[in-house]
């Protein structure tokens, strides 16, 4: 992907990350995400009384992908408010990522634009997948 866009999925990443809901652990997150066919959605996160409930800001952004049609996810940018530190996609983000690709790259980024990039199977390694579903079985 061109610097300009990943600059640009940046901006849009830190623009949704103001949007996020977290009264509790007053952790912002945002997520910017971009399909094969260059639709961007975002997203942030949204947390709960019940504290158990939260989503997170790249589960946001992925469920409106796919709610509006869009599957073929190229790549993912997050952002968050640390200072010093990349934010990374927690465990639960990275199995949801990699259902829908094994090479989706995921910008991980500072507030000063910043990042590093992996992708879905480098932050999942050899995760499971749709792929082993359809696995041959002994039955
Ligand atoms: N969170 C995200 O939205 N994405 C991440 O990559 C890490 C954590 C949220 C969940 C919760 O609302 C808050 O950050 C603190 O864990």
């Amino acid at each position: 992907m061109d610097q300009d866009k990943i600059n640009k999925l940046i901006l849009d990443s830190q623009e949704a990350k103001e949007k996020a809901y977290c009264p509790y652990s007053k952790f912002r997150v945002g997520c910017a995400l971009i399909t094969e066919d260059g639709s961007v959605f975002t997203g942030c996160n949204v947390e709960n009384a019940s504290y158990g409930l939260a989503i997170c800001a790249e589960r946001t952004a992925i469920v409106k992908a796919i709610s509006e049609g869009h599957h073929n996810i190229k790549a993912l940018v997050i952002s968050s408010d640390m200072k010093n530190q990349f934010i990374r996609p927690c465990g639960m983000c990275r199995q949801f990522i990699f259902e829908f690709g094994k090479h989706i790259s995921i910008y991980q980024t500072k507030p000063d634009k910043s990042y590093e990039m992996e992708t879905s199977s480098e932050l999942l390694p050899k995760g499971f997948g749709p792929s082993d579903l359809a696995a041959e079985t002994i039955s």
